[in-house]
């Protein structure tokens, strides 16, 4: 039985020739081999050639309205710390004192400085640093050269995204054409009304997978999502980091089937004013945008098996404006919280049998080529085949 079992050590794992299967094309492919999914050697590859390398969406920027409001998250094993400035600006930093590196802030806030828990050096909403208490007889000591290291933040229509990388090109040069294409959802004028974070004990590639199908609507959504209906989803053509599909029906998607909400919005042109766009932006988060609002899925990677779901809902500034809009909107919170833990615990089950020793790559359906779409962007990448 022993040469039933996949191999999965990092020779095999990094090889080109390991990948044949799922390079050919969707109907004669293979899926990734399991390993890829639970090896440790794998994870630590795709976070140095994917995660540290390209626009990581971290949200929106109404999170922190006013000056000195922050977050901090650690993505991908960096701890990161995202503050709005005396200046209105929204700055991200490493959250490492420039001292002796203790990790500065936790959770959320607002601050008129960030004191260091340690020994009190402060950094003012911009990140400079102010007071140093006992340096001045350190031979040397510029407090000038002392600053916050900050990390690359680009925002697209009041999207937040951050990038580790320096020599990466601009966020919007990244996004090709997908601002243009869902420019007429005027997602600047709307509003997260909702987070809501979930940890999930699979791998982050699982759950893009899962988002990025409907092959699994009629079993695993079938007494939910599978009561929608409308044509098959068809996928996009793209010139940027990201795919989609876009499925052409009548009436949000963002409502359980029977349930009625708020009124469409009158300004959708071309594709988005028939149907729904779900575009995954690579690598990890996935836009579902409808008639009437539109929400996110944002993937943290924890580790091999460890993920961070958070999932945001944001609605037009005129539908959040609606005396009716609080009991109204608890109609799409029910839809969301009963579709995402479905595909929450299918995604973990996915996890505990690809961890079987005897798991091997299986093969894809005509309804799964995004599956097959990102699974190959995630080997060029990590075999650095391109990026
Ligand atoms: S580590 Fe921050 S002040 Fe010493
Ligand atoms: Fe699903």
């Amino acid at each position: 039985m022993l040469d039933a079992m996949q191999p999965n050590d990092d020779a095999y794992l990094f090889k080109p020739e390991t990948y044949a299967e799922l390079r050919r094309p969707l109907l004669e492919a293979s899926t990734l081999p399991p390993a890829c999914y639970t090896s440790p050697a794998f994870y630590r590859r795709e976070v140095q050639s994917i995660f540290m390398r390209v626009w990581n969406f971290i949200g929106r920027a109404d999170r922190i309205p006013q000056v000195g409001d922050y977050f901090t998250i650690e993505f991908a094993g960096v701890p990161v710390i995202v503050m709005r400035g005396t200046d209105g600006v929204v700055r991200a930093f490493a959250n490492s004192c420039r001292h002796r590196g203790a990790l500065l802030l936790e959770g959320e806030g607002n601050c008129r400085a960030v004191r260091c828990p340690y020994h009190s050096w402060s950094f003012d909403n911009d990140g400079k640093l102010l007071v140093a208490p006992e340096m001045d007889a350190t031979l040397g000591f510029n407090p000038e050269d002392w600053h916050l290291t900050p990390i690359r933040l680009e925002s697209w229509a009041g999207f937040i995204f951050i990038n580790f990388d320096s020599a990466a090109p601009p966020l919007l040069e990244t996004l090709g054409d997908l601002p243009t294409k869902l420019a007429s959802y005027r997602f600047e004028d709307m509003v997260c009304v909702r987070r809501k974070e979930f940890d999930l004990a699979c791998n982050w590639k699982i759950y893009v997978e899962n988002a990025m199908e409907s092959y699994h609507i009629a079993t695993v959504h079938r007494s939910t999502l599978s009561r929608q209906k409308g044509k098959p989803s068809e996928p996009q053509p793209s010139n940027g980091e990201y795919c989609g599909l876009f499925k052409e029906h009548q009436g949000t998607r963002a409502l359980l089937a029977g349930d009625t909400g708020f009124p469409e919005m009158t300004h959708l042109e071309g594709l988005p004013a028939t149907g729904s766009w779900y575009p995954l932006l690579y690598p990890s988060t996935m836009f579902g945008c409808t008639y009437d609002c539109m929400w996110w899925l944002e993937l943290h990677p924890m580790g091999p098996d460890r993920t961070k779901l958070i999932v945001g809902s944001c609605f037009p500034r005129s539908t959040v404006a609606r005396p009716d809009f609080e009991e109204v909107v608890q109609r799409y919170y029910k839809r969301w919280d009963i579709s995402i833990p479905e595909d929450n615990a299918i995604s973990e089950l996915q996890q505990r049998g690809l961890a079987s020793p005897f798991a091997k790559p299986g093969r894809l359906a005509h309804a799964e080529p995004l599956v097959h779409t990102f699974d190959n962007w995630v080997v060029d990448r990590v075999l650095g085949v391109q990026g």
